[in-house]
């Protein structure tokens, strides 16, 4: 730790300065949003997978999974939307609070991924509730954004420290290429499980997870899924997880410049598929619960 301190500093700097310049990856990578959309409809009530399909533009063909990752591709036009990602915490206390933390770079309050949850589920809801009104938010988009960001909560490093940018600035080798630590949650970790145990299939790696949640975590199924209070969704638990999460598995033993190899992947790698599953039945959870009716949309 004191070695990679002082070792290490310089290029923390310029892999922050790099950072602040390169738009870094804001999520799960396609792969893992693809996942945690597909879970969700499979646990989709009657209702909601029918107004899922009404919000759906028609080049989805009715599969939510394949605009999970639509946040992503227009944040550059959305400018507004990046910070929506994630949330931020203070530097090693592995808590996560709403008015402490929910805020972007400029202060802005709300402006981050548990606002943003609350934000798209408060514009279904209302739409949902009262079909005669007319609202000026698009409820397909509202849709795909609720979808992106309760998966985004879900990756541990969306809800990383601050002085890091959620593992960014995190300079680490995932065995032998180069990168970063949010990209190892991002992407590299379930890439490399695509490859060396789904045959590079991502259906198979779907089926492995969805056989998980029917068998070892059935009995937990009720517990992720449920709100105190009648809440539709319980947001701040799920960020409470995440960093609690990231300080357990995700920055252990990976300080900058460390090498990540077997042990870390096969160890993070349980992590990652069970926040997937988690991602998936709360989204289907705060869908059923967003469409209780037959109420019907209005869509401006
Ligand atoms: C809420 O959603 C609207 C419509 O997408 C957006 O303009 C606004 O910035 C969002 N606010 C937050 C806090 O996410
Ligand atoms: C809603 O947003 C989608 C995606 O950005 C867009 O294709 C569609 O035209 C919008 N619908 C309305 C009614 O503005
Ligand atoms: C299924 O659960 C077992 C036991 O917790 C775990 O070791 C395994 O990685 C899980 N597999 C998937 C695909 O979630
Ligand atoms: C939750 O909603 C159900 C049905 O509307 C109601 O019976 C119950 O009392 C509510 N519970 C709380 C804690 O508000
Ligand atoms: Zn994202």
């Amino acid at each position: 730790m004191i070695s990679s301190m002082s070792i290490g500093s310089d290029d923390r700097l310029i892999a922050l300065l790099v950072l602040l310049l390169i738009p870094t990856v804001l999520g799960w990578g396609k792969e893992g949003h693809y996942v945690v959309c597909k879970i969700t409809q499979e646990y989709l009530s009657e209702d909601a997978l029918f107004a899922v399909k009404q919000l759906l533009p028609d080049s989805a063909h009715g599969d939510l999974a394949a605009l999970c990752s639509w946040p992503d591709e227009i944040r550059f036009h959305y400018h507004w939307s990046s910070a929506s990602h994630y949330a931020d915490t203070p530097d090693f206390l592995c808590n996560y609070q709403y008015y402490r933390d929910c805020h972007d770079s400029y202060g802005r309050k709300h402006r981050c991924v548990t606002g943003a949850i609350h934000n798209y589920t408060m514009q279904l809801k209302l739409a949902y509730a009262d079909a005669s009104s007319k609202f000026n938010y698009n409820l397909t988009e509202a849709l795909l954004f609720l979808s992106h960001f309760v998966g985004d909560v879900h990756q541990p490093l969306h809800v990383g420290f601050t002085g890091d940018l959620g593992g960014n600035s995190i300079t680490v080798r995932w065995y032998r290429r180069k990168t970063n630590l949010h990209h190892v949650w991002d992407n590299m970790i379930i890439e490399s499980a695509l490859k060396m145990f789904y045959g590079s299939d991502l259906s198979t790696m779907i089926q492995a997870i969805q056989r998980n949640i029917t068998d070892i975590w059935s009995n937990d199924v009720s517990i992720w899924e449920h709100c105190a209070h009648n809440y539709t969704t319980c947001l701040d638990w799920y960020a409470s997880e995440s960093v609690s999460l990231a300080c357990k598995f995700a920055y252990r033993n990976a300080t900058p410049g460390s090498t990540l190899k077997d042990e870390y992947f096969l160890s993070r790698l349980p992590i990652v598929e069970k926040r997937l599953a988690q991602g998936g039945v709360r989204l289907a959870a705060i869908l059923n619960r967003i469409f209780t009716s037959k109420t019907g949309i209005a869509q401006a």
